[in-house]
């Protein structure tokens, strides 16, 4: 009787656990037997840009805590490659998450010249493809691709539009000046393009190899030549480098600087006096008085003890851009079509003010007139209102 009662124990139990075993698994929501998403950060850790690949990383990741620590409830696990801003070895670096890690979205990079690569990389293996820096002019141009997007900038924009406030101020001579790449080659063949359409002439282009900082030789050449302002691209390292020679040169005296709002963004504390007063141009001011960028600085100078800059604005960006492709299809990357048109269309409520995508999927935005004042790039103008990319060759 007793060992009977066993049994019967035994089974009811063991139908109890089976029951409760079935109940368990049907109760657990689908989506948390999805895989994670895989995102690969390629982005500067060291060199003249760490900095701006640190506060990218840190948008991103702000973006995505506020976003619940997810993607259309699915985790997250990232994959990180330190691209030390070197073309060279940026198709390696690419591939070890294209192929290795097999990442569903790369998200990469600052420097042009590694950018110009993971685009190339990006198309062949049809991989997603977040830009959330490098301005290349290209990439939204004849290498515009389906799944290749920027939250950031191309790199003609800005000096375009200080080519054109300079103009305006009747300024008649310049002289330029940058690391000579994509980048620098582009932001002042922006300048020169506006410049010398509202009546100015550029009277020289001075350059050196990029990263390189000894600009001793070309700021006595700067001060011979003695242009009515001298336009300049540089950015993290090297941007405050140079604007401290500028000073320490006595030129700040005689002949204005302005840049790209490069050259004064995330460099201010280091910078100091050298910096201040300096006019550039840029899609983003410190001070923006809007509520999503008061909130946004709020919340990063929570998260990370440090003030951000328009790098943190743009890894912010890039993330709210893939919140809202993940977010239509509801997590199922599979969805490409659809996830892309969802990408294209976003409105995306930037720090630096909302803005849409072109055809190219470059976003279309305000470009500022800044001034250094104390700790702060000040907007002191609209130099541009929505600007987009010139029509360049992309056939999307
Ligand atoms: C670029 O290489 O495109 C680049 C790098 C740093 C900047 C802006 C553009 O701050």
């Amino acid at each position: 009787m007793r060992a009977i009662h066993c049994v019967l124990r035994a089974v009811v139990v063991a139908a109890a656990i089976g029951i409760a075993a079935a109940g368990l698994v049907s109760s657990v929501p689908a989506i948390a037997q999805q895989p994670k998403v895989k995102i690969g950060l390629m982005l500067p850790y060291t060199g003249t840009y760490a900095a701006l690949g640190t506060a990218i990383t840190n948008g991103f990741k702000l973006s995505i805590a506020e976003n619940g620590g997810k993607l259309a409830g699915r985790e997250i696990e990232y994959f990180t490659v330190d691209d030390e801003s070197d073309p060279a070895k940026a198709p390696d670096n690419a591939n070890k998450l294209i192929k290795r890690d097999q990442v569903d979205v790369l998200v990469g990079t600052v420097h042009s010249g590694v950018a110009l690569a993971m685009t190339k990389l990006a198309r062949d293996n049809n991989t997603l493809l977040i830009i959330p820096n490098a301005g290349a002019d290209e990439i939204t141009g004849p290498l515009c691709a389906t799944n290749v997007f920027r939250s950031s900038f191309s790199n003609s924009q800005f000096g375009i539009a200080m080519g054109k406030v300079m103009a305006e101020q009747t300024k008649k001579t310049a002289v330029t000046l940058t690391w000579k790449y994509a980048a620098g080659d582009e932001s002042v063949g922006g300048f020169k393009e506006a410049f010398e359409a509202g009546g100015g002439k550029v009277i020289k282009e001075l350059s050196l190899p990029f990263p390189q900082v000894e600009f001793q030789p070309l700021l006595t050449e700067i001060a011979a030549l003695k242009p009515d302002v001298v336009y300049v691209f540089f950015a993290g390292g090297g941007a405050v480098k140079f604007v401290k020679d500028y000073a320490a040169a006595g030129l700040n005296k005689t002949i204005p600087l302005v840049g790209a709002g490069f050259l004064t963004d995330g460099t201010l504390d280091a910078q100091g006096d050298a910096a201040q007063g300096l006019l550039t141009t840029l899609h983003y001011g410190d001070g923006l008085n809007i509520p999503k960028n008061n909130a946004f600085r709020a919340a990063y100078t929570k998260a990370y003890s440090t003030s951000p800059d328009v790098y943190a604005v743009q890894g912010y960006d890039a993330a709210q851009l893939l919140i809202a492709g993940v977010n239509a299809v509801k997590g199922d990357l599979s969805k490409r079509a659809e996830l892309v048109k969802a990408m294209e269309t976003a409105k995306i409520e930037s720090p630096r003010g909302p803005f849409a995508l072109t055809k190219s999927h470059n976003p279309i935005h305000d470009v500022y007139l800044r001034k250094v004042e104390g700790k702060e790039n000040k907007v002191i103008a609209v130099a541009i209102k929505n600007l987009t990319d010139p029509p360049r060759g992309c056939k999307l």
